[in-house]
Order: structure tokens, then sequence, then C-alpha cells
């Protein structure tokens, strides 16, 4: 659902179209949140959003129905007005960041990583419901979304007996920027290499189509992928982000 809001007085109209909210130069996607669809996602796009656009913004996704917004992660520039906007922090995030100027470890030839057609792509799903809290659970569109999120993407998987998918791990670079998307390995098969291989698999991949930098980020306090990314060369970037939340109604919403 989208619609327009004028506020009076002011010399730009925001307008909200195709799920990006506009005012002046300024811009950020919107749309509901993958689990929720009382929560808009909104995600500026382009230079830090003022205070005002944040305020125009939510008054778009409040006429649209929406009872809550989340951002983003966003760095401390980014989240200036979002704060001055009465944003709380839902989540602190690490940012982790590798320069691929230096020597990757050696792939393992255990486990095999694959590509994943539709059938496993459902099955990558499953995996994902079971590794992430319902929150950060991907569904179909949010699968689509990590994926379109760059340039080039790079989706692996690893079988396990019987052929099931047992762990993912999506990789994306723009330009000369990579990312680490999304890792996840089934709980009751973690700690036998499965990460670490497909992590490889993708920095590899990074590395063949030009990323001299990659980055990943996660919560604080997972210190599984966070033992992970530093043991493969990841050290961690000051800056750090965050990802905020307001209430749409009087109620406030951040978490922390
Ligand atoms: C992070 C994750 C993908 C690692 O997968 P994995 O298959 O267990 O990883 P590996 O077996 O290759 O482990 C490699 C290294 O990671 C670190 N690690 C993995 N699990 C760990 C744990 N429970 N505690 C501390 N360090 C851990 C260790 O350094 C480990 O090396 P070691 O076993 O020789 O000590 C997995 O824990 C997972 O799916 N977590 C939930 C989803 C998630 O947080 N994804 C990352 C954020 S996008």
């Amino acid at each position: 659902m989208n619609g327009f809001a004028q506020p009076s007085g002011h010399k730009h109209r925001v307008a909200s179209s195709g799920g990006v909210i506009r005012w002046g130069k300024e811009c950020a996607r919107a749309g509901s949140w993958r689990t929720d669809g009382s929560v808009a996602l909104l995600v500026p796009t382009g230079a830090p959003a003022s205070v005002e656009f944040v305020r125009r913004c939510l008054s778009v996704l409040s006429e649209q129905g929406f009872q809550r917004v989340i951002t983003g992660a966003l760095s401390p520039s980014e989240q200036l007005g979002f704060l001055q906007a009465g944003f709380g922090v839902y989540e602190h995030l690490v940012l982790l960041v590798r320069d691929m100027s230096g020597p990757l470890p050696a792939l393992p030839a255990w486990p095999r990583v694959r590509r994943a057609g539709p059938f496993r792509r459902r099955q990558l799903l499953a995996v994902d419901a079971a590794t992430f809290s319902t929150f950060w659970r991907l569904d179909q569109a949010g699968l689509r979304e990590a994926l379109e999120a760059t340039e080039r993407r790079h989706l692996r998987v690893v079988l396990g007996e019987g052929g099931t998918v047992i762990g993912y791990a999506i990789c994306g670079a723009s330009g000369s920027r990579g990312f680490v998307q999304r890792l996840g390995v089934e709980p009751g098969l973690q700690r036998r290499g499965v990460g670490s291989k497909l992590l490889l698999d993708g920095l590899y991949w990074l590395r063949a189509v030009g990323a001299t930098r990659v980055a990943v980020n996660t919560q604080v306090g997972n210190e599984p992928a966070l033992g992970l990314y530093r043991r493969m060369g990841f050290t961690d970037d000051d800056a750090g982000l965050s990802v905020l939340s307001a209430g749409l109604g009087a109620r406030q919403v951040a978490r922390s």
C-alpha cells in the first residue's frame, strides 16, 4: 500500500511510491518487515537522512497503517536523524571487515558446496528458520531481497545425508565492495566445518569478482559467528552499526 502525504507549509512534497519515499533530495526504501506486516522496514539510501525527512517518513508509514518501524543497519552518522526523530536502539551489531589483499586460508575439500535451485532454496529457508530468531528469519521475499541487494550474488548450499540442505551462504558484491549477507548451518550439525567451508567458498568468489574489502555484520554476543569471522581474517570495525526502531503511535518500542 502506497500513499501521499503533504505536510503543510513546506517547500518539498513527500512522495511515497513503489516502496520508495522521497522528499527533496532525500530518499528511503520502505516496505513491510518480512515476518510481521504491522512493522515497516525503512532503509535510507544515499546521504544520511535528516530529522525532517525521517519525521516525514514516519507520517507516511503511519498513514499506511504500520504500527512500528525498524531501520536497516545504520552507521553512527546515519543514525543521527533517526535518533533526533525519536528512534531508539533496537539492536547493536558488530561490523567486521576483511581486507582481501592478503592470502585466503586453503579451501578444504569437504564438505562439497553446491548451487541452489528453487527446491533447495525452500529447504534453505527451513535451515534459516532453525538458526535465526523469529524476527531475523528470512521468508521467500527476504531471500529475494538479500540476493538482489548487490550487483552480483553467490548463493551456495551444503547438503547432508539424504541430500537435504544443512547449511547455506549468500555473498554479494557491488563494484569492489563485498558482503557476506547471510550464513547459517543447521543447529545440530554446527562445529563440523560446514560454516567455514561456506564462508571460504564465498570469500574465494568475492576475490575472483574483484572485491577488495568484504564486510559482514552480526549481533553483539553472537560468539559462534564472531569466532568464525575473526578466524577467517575479519577484524572488528570501530564504528559498529545499529538497527533502530520507533513506534508509530504513542508507544516507543526501543529495546535497549
Ligand atoms: C556461525 C555459524 C554459521 C558457524 O557454522 P559452523 O558450521 O558451526 O562453523 P565451523 O564448524 O566451520 O566453525 C568454525 C569456527 O567458528 C567458531 N565457532 C563456531 N561455533 C562456535 C561456538 N559455538 N562458539 C565459539 N566459536 C564457535 C570457532 O572458531 C570454529 O572453529 P573451531 O571449531 O576450530 O574452534 C553457525 O554457528 C550458525 O549457523 N549460527 C547461527 C546463524 C548465524 O549467526 N549466522 C551468522 C550471522 S549472518
